[in-house]
Protein backbone atom coordinates (compact mmCIF):
# COMPACT_ATOMS: atom_id res chain seq x y z
CA UNK A 1 0.00 0.00 0.00
CA UNK A 2 1.34 3.26 -1.02
CA UNK A 3 0.91 6.52 2.10
CA UNK A 4 1.47 9.97 -0.14
CA UNK A 5 2.02 12.97 2.61
CA UNK A 6 0.68 15.57 0.70
CA UNK A 7 1.81 18.91 2.66
CA UNK A 8 0.61 21.20 0.48
CA UNK A 9 1.71 25.04 1.33
CA UNK A 10 2.82 24.02 4.85
CA UNK A 11 5.98 23.86 6.08
CA UNK A 12 8.78 25.25 6.31
CA UNK A 13 13.01 24.38 7.46
CA UNK A 14 11.98 23.57 11.00
CA UNK A 15 9.43 20.71 9.75
CA UNK A 16 12.50 19.08 8.89
CA UNK A 17 12.91 18.08 12.50
CA UNK A 18 9.33 16.12 12.32
CA UNK A 19 10.37 14.06 9.76
CA UNK A 20 13.01 11.64 12.29
CA UNK A 21 10.10 9.14 13.56
CA UNK A 22 8.85 8.76 10.58
CA UNK A 23 12.36 8.28 9.02
CA UNK A 24 13.15 5.48 11.89
CA UNK A 25 9.57 4.05 11.56
CA UNK A 26 10.52 3.20 8.00
CA UNK A 27 13.32 1.23 9.15
CA UNK A 28 11.13 -0.70 11.48
CA UNK A 29 9.21 -4.06 10.92
CA UNK A 30 6.05 -2.37 11.80
CA UNK A 31 6.12 -0.34 7.95
CA UNK A 32 4.89 -3.81 6.69
CA UNK A 33 4.06 -3.50 2.85
CA UNK A 34 4.06 0.14 3.34
CA UNK A 35 5.39 2.48 0.90
CA UNK A 36 5.81 5.99 1.92
CA UNK A 37 6.11 9.37 -0.58
CA UNK A 38 6.71 12.94 0.49
CA UNK A 39 5.21 16.06 -1.52
CA UNK A 40 5.87 18.88 -0.22
CA UNK A 41 6.08 22.21 -1.49
CA UNK A 42 9.06 23.20 -4.31
CA UNK A 43 11.04 24.73 -1.53
CA UNK A 44 11.28 21.63 0.60
CA UNK A 45 12.03 19.04 -1.93
CA UNK A 46 16.18 19.86 -2.02
CA UNK A 47 16.06 19.20 1.81
CA UNK A 48 13.57 16.28 2.12
CA UNK A 49 15.86 14.59 -0.64
CA UNK A 50 18.94 15.00 1.73
CA UNK A 51 16.84 13.72 4.73
CA UNK A 52 15.65 10.36 3.04
CA UNK A 53 18.90 9.34 1.60
CA UNK A 54 19.82 6.22 3.69
CA UNK A 55 15.67 5.37 3.88
CA UNK A 56 13.23 4.11 1.06
CA UNK A 57 10.65 7.07 1.69
CA UNK A 58 9.97 8.77 -1.57
CA UNK A 59 9.91 12.49 -3.04
CA UNK A 60 6.79 13.91 -4.83
CA UNK A 61 6.33 17.61 -5.79
CA UNK A 62 2.69 19.27 -5.70
CA UNK A 63 2.63 20.23 -9.39
CA UNK A 64 4.61 21.01 -12.27
CA UNK A 65 4.63 23.35 -15.16
CA UNK A 66 3.36 21.32 -18.80
CA UNK A 67 6.66 21.96 -20.40
CA UNK A 68 9.04 19.72 -20.21
CA UNK A 69 11.81 22.03 -21.67
CA UNK A 70 13.00 25.32 -20.33
CA UNK A 71 11.12 27.88 -21.23
CA UNK A 72 10.45 32.08 -20.52
CA UNK A 73 8.03 30.53 -17.77
CA UNK A 74 8.25 33.04 -14.87
CA UNK A 75 7.82 31.52 -11.45
CA UNK A 76 7.13 28.13 -12.83
CA UNK A 77 9.15 24.80 -12.43
CA UNK A 78 9.05 21.30 -15.21
CA UNK A 79 8.64 18.21 -14.17
CA UNK A 80 12.87 17.88 -15.61
CA UNK A 81 13.44 20.09 -12.90
CA UNK A 82 11.66 18.00 -10.49
CA UNK A 83 13.26 15.03 -11.63
CA UNK A 84 16.60 16.41 -11.11
CA UNK A 85 16.45 17.52 -7.84
CA UNK A 86 15.29 13.66 -6.39
CA UNK A 87 11.90 13.91 -7.23
CA UNK A 88 9.91 10.61 -8.39
CA UNK A 89 6.80 11.93 -8.53
CA UNK A 90 4.83 14.52 -8.91
CA UNK A 91 0.45 15.40 -8.13
CA UNK A 92 -1.15 16.45 -11.30
CA UNK A 93 -4.73 17.56 -11.63
CA UNK A 94 -5.32 18.15 -7.24
CA UNK A 95 -8.67 20.06 -7.49
CA UNK A 96 -7.85 22.88 -5.52
CA UNK A 97 -6.16 24.05 -8.48
CA UNK A 98 -8.83 22.65 -10.76
CA UNK A 99 -10.52 25.23 -8.71
CA UNK A 100 -8.06 28.25 -10.02
CA UNK A 101 -8.86 27.30 -13.63
CA UNK A 102 -6.59 24.17 -14.39
CA UNK A 103 -8.79 22.55 -17.55
CA UNK A 104 -8.20 19.15 -18.51
CA UNK A 105 -6.27 19.51 -21.35
CA UNK A 106 -3.62 21.75 -19.34
CA UNK A 107 -3.99 18.59 -16.94
CA UNK A 108 -3.27 15.87 -19.79
CA UNK A 109 -0.57 18.18 -20.86
CA UNK A 110 1.66 18.45 -17.21
CA UNK A 111 0.56 14.23 -17.52
CA UNK A 112 2.69 14.05 -20.87
CA UNK A 113 5.80 16.02 -19.98
CA UNK A 114 5.88 14.38 -16.59
CA UNK A 115 6.15 10.88 -17.73
CA UNK A 116 8.69 12.16 -20.40
CA UNK A 117 10.28 13.14 -17.52
CA UNK A 118 10.06 9.95 -16.05
CA UNK A 119 8.04 10.95 -13.12
CA UNK A 120 5.26 9.01 -12.01
CA UNK A 121 2.07 10.41 -11.45
CA UNK A 122 -0.38 11.19 -8.99
CA UNK A 123 -3.62 11.84 -11.28
CA UNK A 124 -6.14 13.42 -9.00
CA UNK A 125 -9.92 13.09 -10.23
CA UNK A 126 -13.03 13.83 -7.76
CA UNK A 127 -16.68 15.45 -8.31
CA UNK A 128 -17.64 18.42 -6.32
CA UNK A 129 -20.62 18.27 -3.96
CA UNK A 130 -23.16 19.88 -6.25
CA UNK A 131 -22.09 16.97 -8.62
CA UNK A 132 -22.45 14.03 -6.33
CA UNK A 133 -26.57 15.57 -5.37
CA UNK A 134 -26.73 15.89 -9.02
CA UNK A 135 -25.63 12.38 -10.10
CA UNK A 136 -22.66 13.07 -12.14
CA UNK A 137 -20.27 11.68 -10.38
CA UNK A 138 -19.43 8.89 -12.93
CA UNK A 139 -19.63 10.81 -15.63
CA UNK A 140 -17.16 13.84 -14.46
CA UNK A 141 -14.83 10.94 -13.06
CA UNK A 142 -15.25 9.41 -16.50
CA UNK A 143 -14.88 12.68 -18.62
CA UNK A 144 -11.62 13.43 -15.92
CA UNK A 145 -9.89 10.49 -16.67
CA UNK A 146 -10.79 10.85 -20.61
CA UNK A 147 -9.15 13.70 -21.34
CA UNK A 148 -6.62 13.71 -18.65
CA UNK A 149 -4.99 10.44 -20.02
CA UNK A 150 -6.07 11.42 -23.39
CA UNK A 151 -3.33 9.72 -26.32
CA UNK A 152 -1.49 8.45 -23.05
CA UNK A 153 -0.63 5.03 -24.06
CA UNK A 154 1.58 3.97 -21.22
CA UNK A 155 -0.72 4.05 -18.19
CA UNK A 156 1.68 2.32 -15.84
CA UNK A 157 3.46 5.04 -14.47
CA UNK A 158 0.06 6.75 -13.79
CA UNK A 159 -1.30 6.49 -10.22
CA UNK A 160 -5.26 7.40 -10.09
CA UNK A 161 -6.04 9.08 -7.11
CA UNK A 162 -10.06 9.70 -6.20
CA UNK A 163 -10.40 12.50 -4.05
CA UNK A 164 -14.20 14.07 -3.75
CA UNK A 165 -13.97 17.57 -3.61
CA UNK A 166 -16.37 17.53 -0.88
CA UNK A 167 -14.19 15.31 1.73
CA UNK A 168 -10.68 17.37 0.97
CA UNK A 169 -10.55 18.95 4.71
CA UNK A 170 -14.02 18.68 5.85
CA UNK A 171 -13.36 15.21 7.79
CA UNK A 172 -16.47 14.09 6.08
CA UNK A 173 -15.70 10.23 3.90
CA UNK A 174 -18.04 8.66 1.61
CA UNK A 175 -20.06 6.05 2.42
CA UNK A 176 -17.85 3.12 2.41
CA UNK A 177 -20.55 1.23 -0.22
CA UNK A 178 -20.30 3.99 -2.32
CA UNK A 179 -16.78 4.30 -2.01
CA UNK A 180 -16.73 0.72 -3.16
CA UNK A 181 -18.34 1.10 -6.16
CA UNK A 182 -16.82 4.29 -7.07
CA UNK A 183 -12.99 2.81 -7.17
CA UNK A 184 -14.70 -0.54 -9.03
CA UNK A 185 -16.24 1.98 -11.87
CA UNK A 186 -12.71 3.78 -12.14
CA UNK A 187 -10.83 0.13 -12.29
CA UNK A 188 -13.13 -1.19 -15.02
CA UNK A 189 -12.71 1.77 -16.69
CA UNK A 190 -9.05 0.57 -17.06
CA UNK A 191 -8.22 -2.60 -19.45
CA UNK A 192 -6.03 -5.76 -18.54
CA UNK A 193 -3.04 -3.42 -16.69
CA UNK A 194 -5.17 -1.71 -14.16
CA UNK A 195 -3.41 1.90 -12.47
CA UNK A 196 -2.90 1.60 -8.96
CA UNK A 197 -5.16 3.88 -7.09
CA UNK A 198 -5.67 5.40 -4.58
CA UNK A 199 -8.27 7.22 -1.72
CA UNK A 200 -7.76 10.78 -0.55
CA UNK A 201 -9.92 13.04 1.53
CA UNK A 202 -9.61 13.66 5.31
CA UNK A 203 -7.98 10.24 5.62
CA UNK A 204 -7.30 10.35 9.65
CA UNK A 205 -6.41 7.73 12.03
CA UNK A 206 -10.24 7.17 13.10
CA UNK A 207 -11.67 6.50 10.06
CA UNK A 208 -8.67 4.11 8.19
CA UNK A 209 -10.04 1.28 10.36
CA UNK A 210 -12.90 1.07 7.57
CA UNK A 211 -11.04 3.09 4.63
CA UNK A 212 -8.85 -0.14 4.52
CA UNK A 213 -11.66 -2.67 3.87
CA UNK A 214 -11.82 -1.01 0.41
CA UNK A 215 -11.38 -3.82 -1.58
CA UNK A 216 -9.28 -2.57 -4.58
CA UNK A 217 -7.24 0.22 -2.98
CA UNK A 218 -3.54 0.63 -3.76
CA UNK A 219 -2.97 3.35 -0.78
CA UNK A 220 -4.32 6.59 0.51
CA UNK A 221 -3.38 10.26 -0.69
CA UNK A 222 -3.43 12.24 3.00
CA UNK A 223 -3.26 16.05 3.47
CA UNK A 224 -4.16 17.27 6.68
CA UNK A 225 -3.23 13.77 9.27
CA UNK A 226 0.36 13.55 6.76
CA UNK A 227 1.79 16.89 8.43
CA UNK A 228 1.05 15.63 12.13
CA UNK A 229 3.97 12.74 12.26
CA UNK A 230 1.79 10.45 14.71
CA UNK A 231 -0.90 10.50 12.88
CA UNK A 232 0.73 9.47 9.57
CA UNK A 233 2.23 6.55 11.48
CA UNK A 234 -0.95 5.78 13.49
CA UNK A 235 -2.23 5.53 9.79
CA UNK A 236 -0.07 3.26 8.23
CA UNK A 237 -0.16 1.04 11.92
CA UNK A 238 -3.55 1.01 11.78
CA UNK A 239 -3.89 -0.61 8.39
CA UNK A 240 -1.95 -3.65 8.78
CA UNK A 241 -3.71 -4.51 12.05
P1 LIG B 1 -7.06 16.17 3.62
O1 LIG B 1 -6.49 14.84 4.00
O2 LIG B 1 -6.55 17.30 4.46
O3 LIG B 1 -8.56 16.14 3.52
O4 LIG B 1 -6.53 16.50 2.13
C1 LIG B 1 -6.67 15.55 1.15
C2 LIG B 1 -5.92 15.99 -0.04
O5 LIG B 1 -6.28 16.97 -0.68
C3 LIG B 1 -4.73 15.24 -0.42
O6 LIG B 1 -4.30 15.57 -1.69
Amino acid sequence: MYFIANWKMYGNTNSLNTLNKVIKFSKSKEINKGRIIYCPPFTLISSFFRKFQNCLIDIGAQNCHESDDYGPHTGFINSRMLKNIGANYVIIGHSENREKGETNKLINQKIKSALKANLKVIFCIGETLKEKKNGKTKSVLLRQIKKGLNKISKKKNCFIAYEPVWSIGTGKVPKLKDLEETIKFIKNKFGKKKPKILYGGSVNPKNINDLKTIKDLDGFLIGGASQNSKKFIDIIKKTYN
